[in-house]
């Protein structure tokens, strides 16, 4: 059985079941998600291996080779149809695509293992959002649901508003109490919203406010959590409504909160009943997360059936496979490198520096001392996630290659958790067949690229003229050598 059959059972059927990585009811056998791939803009859906089971990692593996996908649709299992597409422009933000929408996430960018078998979450950069405004069955005005979701507990940022839940169905603040989503992070930057310790915490989005608990400020009951794959609960009623969480790989649910609306135009609730994941109800995009499963219930879901909701997660035996986020010939922690371009045009030149820029520059055995160390790095493990990697400058010790404003840029490390995941890049086997290709860790659609003389961080057809979709693949994949210095 899957976690809506128990829901089921406990007279709180799921109206939204979404998963990219397993199939949330124990007959179900039809599409998880949908994938584009860069390459010809053609679609494939994935299903599970066998109802009830692990998504078909490698049928995306095969549909993607040698290129870019995105994760287009998240399909709603429960037979309502609430099926989550790329989000389209709010109130307080229009995302960067045509039209304002937002951008879609990476289909490669969370490997995880169920049970043994890879699978692939939903990597949510800032500007990364999913919606469905014309959702059926779910929660309006006053009315019960439950919520659980399961997130990375280590991928969060403070920025508006990593949810998974209930929200406005025009994509617009339309006030207080007219959502109810999952929220995950370390608050919305306002002020509002903790619970103790530094965070990340689970809260509750109820519009123009982030609750711990019944006051918006501070719940020091909603402690951090941060375990690699968190499970998270929302549930409300009339009255009433609670904050539950755990380790979604072993363990027991806990009850952080469980009481009273707060006030102030949040009881009785006017819940609109669309779908959101990703960003907060008003299309605030600033945020980050990964989201591996979850759904939402019509009725207020009892304890005892989350608690086997909670145990059939532990029994899906998530992990984290570190050696599932490279690929491509390896990079020795340690040792200096330097990376040549292949596209034709281009196959003298390598990845350099002038002062802050990051460039190509012309380079061989014959030339200065200088400029060989210009374009050589030092392979350090990633500043911001362990499983990938950061490049030290070999002639400026400290300073390494991250992103900003997507553009590759020299930095002096300054110890933030923002600098740490800007410099962490995810080597992969070169898109054009050649060395590797480097993917941003933070923007995992965005992958090192010479373009003009420049090195950017550059999505397949995205928004910017560096993402340009001619010689992509070339531009994006660079044999790795010993370093000229
Ligand atoms: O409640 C926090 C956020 O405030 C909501 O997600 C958003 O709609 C508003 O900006
Ligand atoms: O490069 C994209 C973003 O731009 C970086 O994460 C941030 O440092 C800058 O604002």
């Amino acid at each position: 059985a899957g976690p809506c059959d128990i829901y089921a059972s406990g007279g709180t059927p799921c109206v939204a079941a979404h998963s990219t990585t397993r199939a949330l009811y124990g007959a179900y056998s039809g599409s998880l998600y949908q994938v584009s791939r860069g390459s010809d803009g053609a679609t494939t859906n994935i299903g599970p291996l066998s109802a009830g089971g692990v998504a078909n990692a490698a049928a995306q593996d095969s549909f993607c080779a040698g290129t870019t996908c995105l994760i287009t649709t998240i399909y709603d299992q429960s037979g309502h149809g609430n099926h989550l597409t790329q989000a389209p422009p709010g109130g307080a933000a229009s995302g960067p695509l045509p039209g304002g929408f937002d951008n879609l996430a990476s289909a490669f960018a969370a490997p995880v293992r169920l049970n043994g078998q890879k699978a692939y979450g939903v990597f949510i950069a800032p500007t990364t959002g999913y919606r469905n405004n014309a959702a059926n069955g779910t929660a309006t005005g006053d009315g019960s649901e439950g919520m659980y979701a399961i997130f990375d507990g280590t991928h969060y940022n403070t920025a508006c508003c990593f949810d998974y839940g209930n929200a406005e169905t025009n994509s617009r603040d339309t006030g207080n109490g007219h959502m109810e989503a999952i929220y995950f992070g370390t608050g919305d930057g306002s002020g509002r919203g903790t619970g103790s310790g530094s965070g990340p915490w689970i809260m509750a989005d109820l519009e123009n406010g982030l609750f711990s608990g019944l006051s918006p400020i501070n719940n020091p009951a909603d402690p951090t959590i941060n375990f690699r794959f968190v499970t998270a609960i929302i549930k409300g009623e009339p009255n009433q409504w609670a904050i539950r969480g755990g380790d979604a790989t072993s363990g027991t649910l806990s009850t952080f909160y469980s009481g009273a609306r707060p006030s102030g135009g949040y009881n009785p609730m006017s819940k609109e009943g669309a779908i959101i994941l990703g960003t907060g109800g008003d299309n605030s995009d600033g945020a980050q997360g990964t989201f591996y499963e979850g759904v939402m219930t019509s009725g207020y879901p009892s304890d005892s059936t989350e608690a086997s909701v909670q145990a059939n997660i532990v029994a899906a035996k998530y992990v984290y496979d570190i050696s599932l986020m490279t690929s491509g010939p390896a990079l020795t922690v340690g040792s200096s490198i330097s990376l040549r371009a292949t596209t034709s045009c281009c196959t003298t030149r390598y990845i350099a520096h002038t002062g802050a820029t990051v460039n190509t520059q012309v380079v061989s055995s014959s030339s200065a001392t200088a400029l060989k160390q210009q374009a050589s790095w030092t392979v350090r493990t990633g500043l911001g996630n362990s499983a990938c990697f950061s490049f030290e400058s070999v002639d400026t010790p400290g300073s390494f290659i991250r992103h900003s404003n997507f553009q590759l840029m020299l930095g002096a490390n300054d110890g933030s958790k923002l600098f740490h995941e800007d410099a962490t890049f995810c080597p992969q086997a070169g898109l054009n067949g050649q060395g590797n290709s480097f993917r941003s860790w933070s923007y995992p659609t965005r992958y090192w690229r010479h373009f003009n003389a420049l090195l950017y961080i550059a999505a397949n057809g995205g928004e910017h003229e560096f993402d340009s979709t001619t010689l992509f693949n070339d531009d994006v994949s660079f044999v790795v050598s010993a370093s000229f210095a």
